[in-house]
């Protein structure tokens, strides 16, 4: 595990409230607009990549599905999201500490239908990271299964919590999960930060062929 990213993250956590977190949303519209077109049923596996103390786990829970698993770099992240949820939620989850660009667990799931991420991928600046990114994600996402990648567009800001991000548009996403990847929808949110200033986002919608 990066150590540094891992202490940066953790710092970032415990430091605020989820709700003052820049990249917070009240209700997670635009995935779950996107996981309505998956049509998958409750029983299929939905893996939450950098899950932080998203709602988006509170709303897979609402909506019944039975095999939500949540994974971030921060066990400080995880944990507020357990305790918002309470025991009997957060009994519902799987809960995976584990570095995305260098895993140790994630890496030997299978079968996933559908791979979430919100605002992770686009730190990832080194080839290697995202290689290793792409590699577990061809690993662990089953034939048809589909991939939810929502990043800062290239109108969006450069930076996020204190760090460099790379910007993407649907088509450098189309390129990096290359050929075996068709994309299904793909839209530009704009997400309005706590302070109220707006944070542009791509939204995409992948199926694995
Ligand atoms: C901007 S936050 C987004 C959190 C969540 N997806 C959401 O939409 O609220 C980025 C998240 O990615 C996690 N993260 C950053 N680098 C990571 C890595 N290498 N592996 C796993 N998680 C990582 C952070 O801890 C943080 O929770």
């Amino acid at each position: 595990m990066n150590g540094s990213m891992k202490e940066h993250w953790d710092e970032i956590y415990a430091v605020l409230d989820a709700d003052d977190l820049t990249w917070y949303e009240e209700i997670p519209e635009p995935s779950i607009k996107l996981v309505s077109m998956c049509h998958i049923n409750i029983d299929e596996s939905i893996l939450d990549v950098g899950a932080g103390a998203s709602t988006f786990i509170d709303y897979l829970i609402i909506q019944g599905f039975k095999n939500i698993i949540a994974t971030d770099i921060s066990e400080i992240a995880l944990n507020k999201l357990k305790e918002r949820l309470g025991e009997e939620k957060a009994s519902l989850v799987r809960w995976i500490v584990d570095d995305i660009t260098q895993p140790i667990h994630i890496q030997n799931l299978r079968e996933i239908s559908v791979w979430h991420d919100r605002a992770v991928l686009h730190f990832l600046l080194e080839e290697k990271q995202q290689q290793q990114y792409l590699s577990t994600l061809n690993k662990v996402i089953r034939k048809g299964g589909y991939v939810i990648i929502a990043a800062f567009s290239l109108e969006g800001a450069k930076k996020c919590s204190g760090l460099n991000i790379k910007n993407y548009d649907q088509n450098i996403l189309a390129k990096f999960l290359g050929e075996d990847f068709s994309l299904l929808e793909y839209f530009d949110y704009t997400h309005y930060m706590p302070s109220g200033d707006p944070r542009p986002y791509i939204y995409t919608l992948f199926q694995k062929k």
